[in-house]
């Protein structure tokens, strides 16, 4: 639908007959949801067979997984980690069933302990920030409210974070101690980050202040719609190339693979790094689970087993992000708002005009469609533009995905048309 061309009495008779259409979505009393970035059940089912995998046998390459033992994790799951990663299994850590555990505990390291002692300590500097590609993951930016840094942000492109602005900043501004990003399907926005943005990145390590690190969260890492997938660069190889392993950490898990909040997570850095970190976390961990990093390592032997059972995920979300597609396109155009279309990860970001987005999940939501509120993908919640809302589509069934994402489209054209009046 375009509206940019229309007469004042065209819009005005568009407004009344999409006011009586939302009338009568709010009628029908929907009670959906489209704010969870979480695996459908029928996702879950593909991985019930962790359950009784090991049938009594404990047998790992590393000490008895029954009992205490390092922190490092079993080899065959570093080994996963690292092939999911694109690392060396001895620059691997892994961790319980939380990536986000090990990124907490990572910028917990970095403020207080300080990857070089306590004079290498973020904290010593109170207005240490990170750099932040926008619209990006409400949970990295709570990680940093809660622990006390500040946040600047940069503009996302379709090619990852405008790296002039992020150079610039680590140029020009010594407060700056690091980038933290999503590099394959980032969340929001599903863009792949491109081999110059890597590259660039890659090299930040030699510009920046000697604390300043790289946050790469590949929390999507495998989550591919469509196949053969596009891949991501290599971000540790771009790293060695540049000789600054050392100020990059990854991130993985399989929270969105076989169990969420039920799996295994990764942080991957130079063994040295890691060496370090290890001796930190141990004040709050003996060691992970092992057990279930062995059912994982018995589920998941490898990439080919990965890859296998991802394309079984796509197969079940696939459709959602097709109707989330075709629905918008049917019923909006770019006068309305840009949107992307995903070929992997678990979200769609739509931006409509700016100053509408409150107004359009205020509209949903009296229609029974619950959408994540504006701002959560900003840091403090707050879209200078109040302009981007994120959907979540894996969640739901597909009737309602379908139904949901109707109601959400005439929302943003009943918002648009009546801030055009
Ligand atoms: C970018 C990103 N990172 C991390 C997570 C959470 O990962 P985990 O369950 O391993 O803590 C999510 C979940 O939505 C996510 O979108």
């Amino acid at each position: 639908m375009r509206i940019n061309d229309l007469s004042p009495d065209a819009l005005t008779a568009l407004q009344a007959e999409v006011q009586q259409r939302y009338q009568s979505l709010k009628n029908e009393g929907l009670n959906l949801d489209l704010t969870r970035g979480k695996p459908a059940s029928d996702q879950l089912d593909l991985s019930d067979q962790l359950d009784g995998i090991l049938q009594g046998d404990y047998s790992s390459e590393g000490p008895d997984v029954r009992n205490y033992g390092d922190v490092w994790g079993i080899p065959e799951a570093r080994r996963l980690g690292a092939e999911i990663m694109g690392t060396k299994a001895e620059e691997v850590l892994t961790g319980g069933n939380a990536s986000l555990t090990l990124m907490f505990f990572t910028v917990l390291y970095h403020m207080q302990k300080g990857w070089k002692g306590a004079d290498s300590a973020w904290s010593n500097n109170p207005k240490a920030k990170m750099i932040f590609a926008v619209p990006g993951y409400d949970r990295h930016f709570t990680i940093c409210e809660t622990l006390g840094l500040d946040m600047v942000t940069v503009p996302m492109t379709d090619n990852g974070p405008d790296m002039d602005a992020v150079e610039e900043l680590v140029r020009t501004d010594p407060d700056v101690v690091g980038l933290w990003g999503v590099p394959k399907y980032s969340n929001p926005t599903g863009c792949i980050y491109s081999e110059e943005t890597v590259d660039r990145i890659a090299a930040l390590g030699k510009i920046a202040n000697p604390n300043f690190k790289v946050l790469m969260d590949n929390a999507y890492a495998v989550h591919d719609l469509n196949y053969p997938a596009p891949q991501l660069p290599n971000m540790m190889d771009a790293a060695r190339r540049h000789g600054t392993e050392s100020s990059l950490w990854l991130f993985a898990s399989t929270s969105k693979v076989t169990f969420s909040g039920g799996g295994i997570s990764w942080v991957a850095s130079s063994p040295e790094n890691l060496a370090d970190y290890a001796k930190y976390i141990v004040s709050a961990v003996i060691g992970f689970d092992r057990v279930n990093q062995l059912r994982h390592a018995r589920m998941l032997p490898d990439m080919d087993a990965v890859t296998e059972h991802m394309k079984k995920h796509a197969d079940l979300i696939k459709p959602k992000f097709d109707v989330v597609r075709e629905t918008l396109a049917r019923e909006l155009s770019d006068d309305f708002g840009q949107w992307n279309d995903p070929e992997g990860g678990y979200f769609t970001s739509f931006d409509s005009r700016p100053g509408l987005a409150t107004e359009i999940i205020r509209l949903a939501g009296e229609a029974g469609v619950k959408l994540t509120p504006a701002g959560s993908t900003f840091p403090h919640k707050k879209d200078p533009e109040n302009r981007n809302i994120r959907i979540a589509p894996t969640a739901p069934p597909l009737e309602e995905i379908t139904k949901a994402v109707e109601v959400f489209a005439v929302c943003v054209q009943l918002a648009t048309l009546n801030s055009m009046s």
